[in-house]
């Protein structure tokens, strides 16, 4: 059985920029952002990751977000500003970089679009584009209860991508757990949070251009192949 997403090997001169992976918990951002970091090696900034990597290792930053993030609530603004526009000024971002889960307020929005315009330390020279996945809530409630991670973030899930040996990493052999955030309860909490406050924020981008909606609900290596078409459009067109 797979663990990671495959695609045909994507055009290596094409520079993918900064790109945004948008949609509701359990779309497929987590995976189809490994998937593009592995075909234009290109990192992926996870703001679900960072803040998960920061509870594990006991942090203040983890013991302030985990409450939240069990209850389905979203971290405060500007811990999570600082915490990517520092990401982004450490990194080599000459290719791009694919944000993964981030911004999702309009204040996160407004936040990003300012510092790469209006910081002179900004290293991003390409304007942002935004993808969009769509998939049903059904969908979403299956692929979120479905859903087994390792430590290191390799995404399995028991109906669509089961690993080889049951509850085991194929790629690192670690343990396969299920995310606390990942039971029905939360997920519910978690789409209301995603409807009052991240959908607004995929009509900012839907309204500036340099957008595409996706369909989610296919097999994942189809999926990758309509966001990479999707991203040469977006960058050679002249929106
Ligand atoms: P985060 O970790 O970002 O969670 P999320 O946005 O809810 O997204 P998920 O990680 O649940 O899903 P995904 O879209 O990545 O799907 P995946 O690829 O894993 O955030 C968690 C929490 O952190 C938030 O609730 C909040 O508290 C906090 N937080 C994070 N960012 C924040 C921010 N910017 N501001 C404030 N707070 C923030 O796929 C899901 C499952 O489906 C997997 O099992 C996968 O194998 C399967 N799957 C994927 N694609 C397919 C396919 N095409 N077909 C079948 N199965 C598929």
């Amino acid at each position: 059985m797979m663990t990671e997403p495959t695609t045909a090997p994507a055009d290596k001169d094409f520079l993918p920029g900064p790109v945004l992976l948008l949609g509701a918990p359990g779309v497929g951002k987590g995976t189809q952002a490994k998937a593009l970091m592995a075909a234009y090696g290109i990192p992926q900034i996870s703001t679900g990751d960072i803040l998960r990597a920061n509870i594990a290792n006991g942090s203040e930053l983890g013991r302030s977000a985990k409450a939240l993030m069990d209850q389905g609530q979203l971290v405060p603004d500007d811990l999570v500003n600082q915490m990517v526009w520092h990401k982004i000024l450490d990194e080599n971002l000459y290719r791009g970089f694919i944000l993964d889960g981030y911004p999702r307020t309009l204040a996160q929005a407004d936040y990003i679009d300012s510092a790469i315009n209006e910081d002179p330390k900004s290293p991003v020279r390409m304007p942002l584009v935004a993808i969009s996945i769509v998939v049903d809530y059904e969908q979403l409630l299956h692929r979120i209860t479905g859903r087994r991670i390792c430590p290191l973030g390799h995404i399995f899930n028991i109906y669509s991508n089961p690993s080889m040996a049951p509850g085991i990493c194929d790629v690192d052999g670690s343990v396969l757990v299920q995310r606390p955030d990942d039971s029905e309860a939360v997920f519910t909490e978690r789409m209301k949070t995603f409807e009052s406050q991240t959908a607004p924020v995929i009509e900012h981008y839907r309204k500036q251009g340099r957008f595409e909606e996706i369909d989610g609900d296919q097999p994942v290596e189809q999926v990758t192949g309509a966001i990479e078409a999707a991203l040469k459009r977006l960058r050679t067109s002249k929106r």
